[in-house]
C-alpha cells in the first residue's frame, strides 16, 4: 500500500499586468464594479507575440516543480495536463510537454475538467500512484485565457475575470500512508453543460464552416458564455459539500483544516466558504486579487504560493476544492 505526496510545486505568469483600469479603456466597467464582485485587482494576460502558450507556460511552472522535487526529468512516469485553452484543438498539451522537456517516451494525458481540471488531474495521478504503477507523476494545470476573450462591453461579464498562468506539481510515491494525498472526491453534472461554456470550436457546431467561413459577426458561440448567478448559486453549494464529503470520509471535520485552497473563481465565494466553516482569514489562500480565475492553474498557483510563503508545514492538513464548467467539482483531502 502507498500514498501519493507532493513532493515540489512550481508556478508561472507572464510579466504583462492587465489592471481594472486598463480593462475600462476596452469596455464599458470599472475598477469599483470589478473588485466589488470579483475581489480581482489585476490578471495576467499573455502579450501577444511574446511567445508563450499554454503548454510553454506550463513547461515553465514543471521545470521548478521538477527542480523542487529533487527528481530527475526522466524520473517522470506519466504526465497528466489540465486545461480548457489548448495550444491546438489536437493533440493536447500533454505530448507538447513531452516534446518540450525532453523527457523519454511516457503517457501523457489530458483532462478537460476546467475549474475542477488540477482536481481531477491531481485524483488522476494519485490513483495511479496508489495502484503502485507509477512513482512520479507531473501533473500540470495551465490556462491562456486571454487571446479567446471577447474583450468589448458584450463580453465583459466573462471577460474581466480571467487570467493567464500555469502551475504544476510533482506528485511521488509515499510509502507513510498517514501522509500525502488521504483522498480525492469528484462529481459533475452535466445537465448544466451549456450555464458555462464555450461552444465553438467544436464539431457540434461544425465551427469551421459555421463560424470561419461564413464569418457571422454576431455568432457569440466562440466566446465563452456563463450564466453567472446560476454558477454562483452552485458553486457555493457545491464546494460546501464536497469538502464536508472529503473531511467525513477521513473522519475530520473544518476545525481540522490547516490550510483551504479553493479554485479562485471568485473571492465572494471563498469569503462564503470560509464563513460557513469559520475558518480565518490565515486559513484561506486567496490569490484571485492578483491573479483572475485562472481556471485548472488556479489551485497549483495558489498552492506553490501559499508554500513558498511558508503556510503549509509537514503535517498540516491541506484541503484543495474546486467547482466549475460542466458542472463538474471535486475536493482533495492532503496531510502534508
Ligand atoms: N463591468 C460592469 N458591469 C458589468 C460587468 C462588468 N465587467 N459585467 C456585467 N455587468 C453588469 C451586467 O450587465 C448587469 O447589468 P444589468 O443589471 O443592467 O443587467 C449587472 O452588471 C449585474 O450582472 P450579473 O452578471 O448579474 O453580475 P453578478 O453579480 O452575478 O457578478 C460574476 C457576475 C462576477 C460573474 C458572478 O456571477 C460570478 O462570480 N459567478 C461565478 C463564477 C464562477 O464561479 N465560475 C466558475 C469557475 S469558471 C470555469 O469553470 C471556467
Amino acid at each position: 500500500m502507498f500514498n501519493s505526496k507532493i513532493t515540489g510545486l512550481g508556478y508561472y505568469v507572464p510579466d504583462n499586468v492587465v489592471t481594472n483600469d486598463d480593462l475600462s479603456k476596452k469596455m464599458d466597467t470599472n475598477d469599483a464594479w470589478i473588485q466589488e464582485r470579483t475581489g480581482i485587482k489585476e490578471r495576467r494576460h499573455v502579450k501577444k507575440g511574446d511567445g508563450d502558450t499554454t503548454t510553454t507556460m506550463g513547461v515553465k511552472a514543471a521545470k521548478i516543480a521538477i527542480d523542487r522535487s529533487g527528481i530527475d526529468k526522466n524520473d517522470i512516469d506519466f504526465i497528466v495536463f489540465a486545461t480548457l485553452s489548448p495550444d491546438y484543438y489536437f493533440p493536447g498539451p500533454g505530448v507538447l510537454v513531452q516534446r518540450d522537456l525532453g523527457i523519454k517516451t511516457v503517457g501523457a494525458l489530458d483532462v478537460r475538467n476546467q475549474c475542477s481540471g488540477f482536481v481531477y488531474a491531481l485524483s488522476v495521478a494519485d490513483q495511479y500512484i496508489k495502484t503502485g504503477m507509477y512513482k512520479n507523476v507531473l501533473v500540470i494545470g495551465s490556462e491562456l485565457h486571454s487571446h479567446g476573450l471577447d474583450m468589448t462591453t458584450r463580453g465583459r461579464g466573462v471577460s474581466v475575470i480571467f487570467g493567464d498562468g500555469a502551475g504544476a506539481a510533482i506528485v511521488s510515491r509515499e510509502e507513510d500512508t498517514t501522509k500525502g494525498i488521504l483522498s480525492t472526491h469528484l462529481h459533475s453534472e452535466g445537465q448544466h453543460a451549456e450555464e458555462l461554456s464555450l461552444i465553438a470550436p467544436g464539431m457540434g457546431k461544425r465551427w469551421v464552416n459555421d463560424i470561419l467561413v461564413d464569418n457571422d459577426p454576431n455568432d457569440e458561440s466562440y466566446f465563452p458564455y456563463m450564466n453567472g448567478q446560476f454558477v454562483f448559486k452552485n458553486a457555493v453549494v457545491r464546494f460546501s459539500e464536497v469538502i464536508i464529503e472529503g473531511l467525513k470520509a477521513n473522519n475530520l471535520e473544518a476545525k481540522d483544516i490547516d490550510m483551504l485552497v479553493p479554485h479562485q473563481a471568485n473571492l465572494r465565494i471563498s469569503q462564503f466558504i470560509q464563513k460557513k466553516f469559520g475558518l480565518s482569514d490565515y486559513q484561506v489562500f486567496n490569490n484571485i486579487m492578483r491573479y483572475g480565475n485562472t481556471t485548472a492553474a488556479s489551485i497549483p498557483i495558489a498552492l506553490t504560493e501559499a508554500w513558498e510563503m511558508g503556510k503549509i508545514k509537514s503535517g498540516d492538513l491541506v484541503v484543495l476544492a474546486a467547482f466549475g464548467s460542466g458542472f463538474t467539482w471535486g475536493s482533495v483531502i492532503i496531510r502534508w
